[in-house]
Order: structure tokens, then C-alpha cells, then sequence
């Protein structure tokens, strides 16, 4: 008998490992891959954001942040060159499930709502000049047609929002007349992507920032292009030559992306099939749900968590990124963190080391092939820019920053020090001791208030 057991050991084994595998196979993302995924990237949107912030900017702004895992409003007191951010504050809230899901004016009636009692709370320290109205930056996370600074029609929701009668839209609209329902008196003036925002505050702080890339719930990126190098912007040329672009990297697809049977399947039944491809293969939304299908598969084939397929482990979306992120980190010799999430994610307590190592691994695959692809979308950028190697006139190559945010870059450390590492294997040692990967947390809001500013309807009269 304990021969019979020792073969079905055996054989079980060997089902785990052809999984793991085709698994690492099919995950894998050669840095020569990577090179030709970063070349066939960059699709373009024109973002009407010409001017970036100048450091000049004064007076009270509002911020509105929707799209990343909490809708946020802020107020900010600017006290121009000198002074700079005076006073800042902040709100956070969460906003309910079913609204993602609901109607737009719902939607939009919660965030106006939660804004006017934020604007209620205005203190002393605040202040607005007489005979002026309030003055909002909207940092709209979602793929927008932008038809001026201040005026943009939503292309489709991503991430976990699918919102009734908004696509099409314009979103100020949208926001200023659910404003005007609550009898909030304030100006939308100007309407930014979260990477557009972060792109304006992390320049402010930083004059050497040249791009903003999100990796949180989603991920996207922005940066400064010189605007006769737009194919789509026939206007005339913005007075600073520069424009932003907002790429919307999120919806690059591509035969060269490493896709596997478990993101086809995840895809296949998401709120938004066929789209943000490269997004679901980076992105905190997505990362834990992979790995879940990847156990879920092993749980099957080679009885991972004993000879019944544990029931928990088929529900979507049961594992999230940042348990993931507590798996992968668990370096304990006997992975007794890794073994306490399996017992409450999974409901299989004493798992084995072998599970509990397995269980890593994958964790490990999937974060990886996500950072690899996210550090070639940064690079295909520094290449755009000719920010990719050390100029052939000898010269220096001019100090290079890109302001990074969002929850997966700020807390999954082993997938942002593996961004940064391929970023440097891409660029080789030269040209990477230029590049600067930087932390901008929050940025956007102050952006986006920075923005508003610049845009204001008394820009003149300052
Ligand atoms: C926040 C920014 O810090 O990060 C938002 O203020 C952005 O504008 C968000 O959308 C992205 O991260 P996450 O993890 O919340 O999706
Ligand atoms: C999604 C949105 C994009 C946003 C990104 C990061 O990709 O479409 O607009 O910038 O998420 O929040």
C-alpha cells in the first residue's frame, strides 16, 4: 500500500510540475520580446494639456479624483513661486460597489454630494477672493475624448466601472449638473486623466519629470511630447511647443504579448472583453485573479489542496493583489503567512511546504511577466522621447524623471524593484544612471488643482 501511495505521490508531483511548466512558459517574457513589445506600443490621445505648471500658480483650487481604488476631493491654497502649496486637505471615500455599476446620474449625484459637504468644511486657513466662484481640477481616470481643457466624452469605463448612460458624454457636464442639483456653485476648469495629473504635480516638485505612469488598479501613462511630433494634433502649435500626451497604454494589444489560456479566460468573462489587454496583464484589478485561475487549475489537474477542488478557490476575484502581495513577500522559513492566507483565501488549512512553495512561485511568475511588461511600456516611452540611450555627441545624458503612483507600484515591492530592474536591463548601465523611477504619491489631486489653476477663468486678471 505505501508503494501505491508513493506512486500516486509521484504521479501527482509530476502533474503539478507539467502545470507549473507550461505555466512558466507561457508567462515568460524574454527581454528581446520585451524590446519588440515596447516598439509595437504608444497609441496616442491628444490630452489639450499644453502647459504644464509653471510654479506660479495661487489661490484656492478644488481636486476631484475618480477612477482609482478610492474617489478622493481636495482643497488647496497656492501661494505662488515662494510659497508654493500653502495649506492641503483631503478626503477620502470609498465609493459603493453597486454605484460602478449603476447609473451615471447616481454617480455622479454621490460625488458632487460628497464634494459639497467637503466644501462645507472649508476653513479659515482657505481663502477665495470676494465676488469669485470656486474652481475645480477633475481628475477623470477612464479613456476621455477631450474636447477642450475643460469638456471631454467618456470613450468606455475600464476597470471595475460600468456605469449606465455615461459613454458618450461629457463628463464636466455630467459632473457640473449633478454640482448644480446639489446647489454647489463651482467651475469645472479643467478635466485631466490621473497620469495627465500626476505628470503636472510630480513637474511641479520635480522640474526634470518628463512622464507619469499609474500601476494601481490600472494602469496608464503620460508624457511630454513636443507637439509637431503628434501625427493627430493638427492645430496650431501650443505656445510651450510641448503637449502631453496621455497614452492609454492600458488598451495596447498585441500578438506579442505573452498571453495565456488563464488571462484569455479571465478576459473572456470580464466586465469589458477584448479590451485593456495589457492592462489586465499588469494591473492590481487583475494580478491575484491570475494567479487564483493558475491554482485553481493546479487544484484540478494535480490536487494541489487535497483530492477535492476547494469551493472558495472558484469564486473570481476571491484572491486580491494585495494578498497576493503578502504571499509573495512571506519569506519566513516554513511561509507560515503564505500558509494563513491559503488557510483563509482557499479554506484549506496545513498545506504543505511544497503547496505553500508552489504557491509562491506563481506568484512570483505572475508579478513578474506584469513589472517586465510594465518597465518595456516605460521604455517604449524613454525611446519615444530619445531619453533611451546616452546622446552619440558625446554629451550627458540630461537627467530623466518618471513620477510613479498608484497602490501596486507603492506597496508591491517586489513588483516595483522588478519594473525598475528591467527598466535598467533595458537601457543598459549608462543611460539607467540618468532615469529616475520616483514615488509621486498623490500627485494627481495637487496636479489637477495646479491645472485648474493655470486654467482658471481669472487667469488674466491675476
Ligand atoms: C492615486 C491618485 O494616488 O493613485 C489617483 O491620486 C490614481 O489619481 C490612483 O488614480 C491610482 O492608484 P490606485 O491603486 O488607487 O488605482
Ligand atoms: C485605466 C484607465 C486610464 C487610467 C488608468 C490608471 O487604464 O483607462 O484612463 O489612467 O486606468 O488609473
Amino acid at each position: 500500500e505505501a508503494e501505491l501511495q508513493g506512486s500516486a505521490e509521484a504521479d501527482r508531483k509530476r502533474r503539478a510540475a507539467a502545470v507549473i511548466e507550461e505555466v512558466e512558459r507561457s508567462l515568460s517574457t524574454p527581454t528581446a520580446l520585451l524590446r519588440s513589445i515596447a516598439d509595437a506600443m504608444l497609441k496616442m490621445l491628444i490630452s489639450y494639456v499644453d502647459n504644464l505648471p509653471t510654479g506660479d500658480e495661487h489661490g484656492l483650487y478644488y481636486a476631484l479624483d475618480l477612477g482609482g481604488t478610492n474617489f478622493r476631493v481636495l482643497r488647496v491654497q497656492l501661494g505662488g513661486r515662494e510659497k508654493r502649496v500653502v495649506k492641503q486637505q483631503y478626503e477620502e471615500v470609498s465609493i459603493p460597489p453597486h454605484l460602478m455599476v449603476g447609473s451615471s446620474m447616481e454617480l455622479f449625484d454621490f460625488i458632487a454630494a460628497a464634494l459639497a459637504k467637503f466644501v462645507d468644511t472649508e476653513g479659515e486657513d482657505f481663502h477665495l477672493p470676494e465676488g469669485r466662484q470656486r474652481e475645480l481640477g477633475f481628475t477623470f481616470s477612464f479613456p476621455v475624448n477631450q474636447t477642450s481643457i475643460s469638456s471631454g466624452t467618456l470613450i468606455k469605463w475600464t476597470k471595475g466601472f460600468s456605469v449606465n448612460g455615461t459613454v458618450g458624454a461629457d463628463v464636466v457636464s455630467e459632473l457640473s449638473k449633478a454640482m448644480e442639483r446639489q446647489g454647489l456653485d463651482m467651475k469645472v476648469t479643467a478635466l485631466v486623466n490621473d497620469t495627465v495629473g500626476t505628470l503636472a504635480g510630480g513637474r511641479y516638485m520635480d522640474n526634470d519629470v518628463v512622464a507619469a505612469v499609474i500601476l494601481g488598479t490600472g494602469t496608464n501613462a503620460a508624457y511630454v511630447e513636443h507637439a509637431n511630433a503628434i501625427p493627430k494634433w493638427t492645430g496650431l502649435l501650443p505656445k510651450s511647443g510641448n503637449m502631453v500626451i496621455n497614452t492609454e497604454w492600458g488598451s495596447f494589444k498585441s500578438d506579442k504579448l505573452p498571453l495565456s489560456e488563464y488571462d484569455k479566460a479571465m478576459d473572456f468573462e470580464s466586465l469589458n472583453p477584448g479590451e485593456q489587454i495589457y492592462e489586465k496583464m499588469i494591473s492590481g484589478m487583475y494580478l491575484g485573479e491570475i494567479v487564483r485561475r493558475i491554482l485553481l487549475k493546479l487544484a484540478h489537474d494535480a490536487s494541489l489542496f487535497g483530492d477535492v477542488v476547494p469551493s472558495k478557490l472558484e469564486q473570481p476575484f476571491v484572491l486580491r493583489t494585495p494578498d497576493m502581495s503578502a504571499m509573495h513577500h512571506d519569506s519566513s522559513h516554513d511561509l507560515k503567512i503564505l500558509g494563513a492566507k491559503l488557510k483563509d483565501i482557499v479554506g484549506v488549512a496545513d498545506t504543505s511546504l511544497e503547496v505553500r512553495y508552489i504557491t509562491r512561485h506563481i506568484c512570483d511568475l505572475v508579478a513578474e511577466r506584469g513589472a517586465r511588461l510594465a518597465a518595456a511600456g516605460i521604455y517604449s516611452i524613454l525611446k519615444k522621447i530619445g531619453r533611451d540611450k546616452v546622446p552619440s555627441n558625446g554629451s550627458k545624458m540630461p537627467r530623466t524623471v518618471i513620477a510613479l503612483d498608484g497602490g501596486l507600484y507603492e506597496h508591491y515591492k517586489k513588483f516595483s524593484s522588478c519594473v525598475e530592474t528591467t527598466l535598467t536591463d533595458l537601457l543598459g548601465e549608462e543611460a539607467s544612471s540618468s532615469v529616475v523611477a520616483k514615488l509621486a504619491n498623490d500627485g494627481s489631486g495637487i496636479g489637477a488643482a495646479l491645472l485648474a489653476a493655470s486654467h482658471s477663468q481669472y487667469a488674466d486678471v491675476d
